[in-house]
């Protein structure tokens, strides 16, 4: 696009919140308003707003401030994909229509030259549809499930990261008084990225994750044997996605209204029910839930969505469009989202992460 000039770009957030997320809007809004003098438009509740017509026009002092603050100023929605878009009636029957019409026309009535989406796997596949139909998109990979494709890493995954761990750690000692099993049940929808690393930085002895469908002796085994060697406690940190061998993932809630309509959870309290009826080990159940996603961002995430941020902006100013930023090593670069979305990155069962624990003794449930 050698004639291309940036003068209007739109940004939104879109599904699950997750820290860093204001770290980015932060730097796109300075360099957009700085490097290319463009004028940046603010897009409230995701693609739910762009349907609806919700923006404003954002100053530099809304974006003041907010580097370490959490969540999104621009607010968010996981149940607003326009290519699927519930129509609630007054009786509460709910209706999906295609609605990606009115976003397209809300961008061209915005003049927007540009769209910075910050999102997950569900925002980069609504983003890609979008460019399809002629908008002018870039993603910013973001989320604490750390499961899109070609990036090396999602902004929002070391903060969750942060806090799993430290509940783990916080675990331990109560475990230890009271010689119990005490059983976290992390997040990560169906990627054990969050267990996996959680787990192995808390030291966890047992780790359950999605990509390791496990058995329910193996879990007891190791339970046991734990026990027979002294050590009267027991930790297992758990992955919402994480099924045994045979049987199926614990859903929660059903809602169609929602990008993925599956609400994952429970898999924690079977676990802990199953432990203790087997070993007659007292046990407690502990689920993380939204705790992973609140607050602020860890130093490292700040600087990644920042980077991000930067990059995204120079990307649209380019014209280099329906492409995502990514890290790649140390570097961050750009890939087509179309790469982003082609796979779900789920955790490598010889990655150096589970061999590590293998080697220290940690079980995944499959022995
Ligand atoms: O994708 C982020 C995530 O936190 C998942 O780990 C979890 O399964 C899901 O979102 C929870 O969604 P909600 O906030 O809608 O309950």
């Amino acid at each position: 696009m050698a004639d291309f000039q940036l003068k209007r770009v739109g940004i939104l957030t879109g599904g699950g919140d997750c820290p860093g997320l204001n770290a980015v809007i932060r730097a796109v809004a300075k360099s957009a308003m700085g490097k290319y003098n463009a004028t940046v438009i603010g897009i409230e509740d995701g693609f739910e707003g762009f349907v609806e017509g919700r923006m404003h026009e954002i100053q530099n002092k809304e974006v003041s401030g907010i580097l370490s603050v959490g969540g999104t100023i621009l607010g968010t929605s996981n149940k607003g994909d326009p290519f699927h878009y519930p129509i609630e009636d007054l009786e509460g029957n709910i209706q999906i229509v295609d609605e990606s019409a009115r976003v397209v026309r809300n961008y061209r009535h915005w003049g927007l030259d540009a769209l910075i989406a910050i999102g997950g796997d569900g925002t980069m596949h609504i983003s890609q549809k979008l460019f399809e139909m002629g908008l002018n998109i870039i993603g910013v990979p973001k989320t604490i499930d750390n499961d899109l494709a070609a990036t090396d890493l999602t902004f929002g995954y070391d903060s969750a990261l942060f806090v799993a761990t430290e509940a783990i750690d916080r675990l331990h000692t109560t475990a230890s008084s009271h010689h119990r099993v005490m059983v976290i049940e992390v997040m990560g929808r169906y990627a054990g990225w969050i267990a996996l690393g959680a787990g192995l930085a808390g030291g966890a002895d047992i780790i359950l994750i999605p990509e390791i469908p496990f058995k329910w002796e193996s879990i007891y085994k190791k339970v046991r044997e734990r026990s027979l060697h002294g050590k009267r406690f027991s930790i297992v940190c758990v992955a919402e996605g994480a099924r045994p061998e045979d049987g199926d993932i614990v859903v929660k809630a059903h809602d169609i209204r929602r990008t993925d309509a599956k609400q994952l959870g429970g898999i924690g309290e079977l676990v802990g029910k199953k432990i203790s009826e087997d070993t007659g080990l007292e046990t407690r159940v502990t689920v993380l839930g939204h705790l992973q996603r609140g607050g602020s961002p860890t130093a490292f995430d700040r600087n990644l969505a920042t980077k991000y941020g930067a990059a995204a902006i120079d990307l649209a100013a380019e014209g280099k469009f329906g492409r995502m930023v990514a890290l790649r090593g140390q570097q961050i670069i750009s890939v087509p989202i179309k790469e982003a979305i082609a796979q779900q990155r789920l955790v490598p069962l010889d990655c150096p992460e589970i061999r590590a624990a293998r080697a220290v003794g940690t079980s995944f449930g499959d022995d």
